[in-house]
């Protein structure tokens, strides 16, 4: 039992873990891994994807010391300006409440964002609890039937996130091919395991694998990779570009365009 974080959002009883029965098998994906592998990219476009088959998909970002919002796409393409922190200030997250602060995107009618905006930090609003946090996972399957959480990698002290990984239906869990990724895990999954977090919900995801990376070498130090996703200096350059969720058209992409759609299909059969 590690006892370091009592009282912190990894000391829940374990009964309160126990998931409710989803309506279908995976709802809720939360996105998470080493600091930089890529979990906002793809979360952002796995969320994408969704769209692009006109399934309902909202895509909550929880990061705060970055606010993801106003790098996914241009501002022109969102339709307002909305907070995650409205939702977290609240004493009880209601459907209507998450409704009226998530922001829809111009282009993509069956996407819908929840995030904090440019120049919001984790001062900005009071502080919540993880039981606030709860009834906002819990809610948003009212609110869209796929829904994506881009997770922060500090978990231990955001309490969003951790809520997150632990109420998900599944998890994807991202690796870079490096050293600093197997340092992040060993680091970070004893914290989860004292919740007895269910591995059988993972998918582990080699994500950003370059060239000159042996993409096999990974598998020998974390076990079976459920997926790898390639790099794509398209993809890189939609991102420099603070445009995110644009068209990925280029030869270059093909494998990071296939990766994704397997993902969808493995995971929420769509
Ligand atoms: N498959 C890919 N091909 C090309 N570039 C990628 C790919 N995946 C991620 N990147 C790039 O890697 C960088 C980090 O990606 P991203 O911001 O999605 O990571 P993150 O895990 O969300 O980071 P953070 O820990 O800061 O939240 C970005 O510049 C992004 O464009
Ligand atoms: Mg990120």
């Amino acid at each position: 039992m590690l006892n370091f974080m009592k009282g912190s959002v990894f000391s829940r009883k374990q009964a309160e873990l126990v998931p409710e029965e989803p309506a279908q098998d995976v709802q809720v994906l939360a996105v998470w891994g080493s600091p930089g592998s890529g979990k906002t990219t793809v979360s952002v476009r796995l969320a994408k994807y969704l769209a692009d088959q006109k399934k309902n998909v909202a895509l909550l970002l929880c990061d705060m010391t970055t606010p993801m919002l106003p790098c996914i796409c241009p501002p022109s393409n969102l339709e307002c300006e909305r907070s995650l922190g409205s939702i977290l200030a609240a004493t009880h997250v209601t459907d209507l409440l998450i409704k009226q602060n998530c922001v829809t995107h111009k282009k993509l009618d069956y996407l819908t964002i929840i995030g904090m905006l440019k120049g919001e930090n984790v001062f900005t609003y009071p502080p919540y609890s993880q039981e606030l946090a709860a009834e906002l996972i819990d809610h948003l399957r009212d609110v869209a039937p796929y829904i994506i959480i881009d997770c922060g990698s500090a978990i231990a002290h955001d309490i969003l996130s951790a809520v997150s990984l632990l109420e998900a239906d599944s998890v994807l869990r991202l690796v870079n091919c490096d050293l600093k990724s197997v340092s992040y895990l060993s680091s970070q999954l004893p914290l989860l395991k004292d919740q007895k977090w269910d591995a059988d919900k993972q998918y582990k995801v080699a994500s950003n694998i370059k060239s000159n990376q042996a993409g096999e070498h990974i598998e020998s130090v974390l076990g079976n990779v459920a997926f790898k996703l390639p790099h794509s200096d398209e993809l890189d350059n939609l991102a420099l570009a603070g445009n995110m969720l644009g068209e990925l058209t280029l030869k270059d992409s093909r494998g990071f365009r296939k990766g994704i759609a397997r993902l969808a299909k493995e995971v929420f059969g769509v």
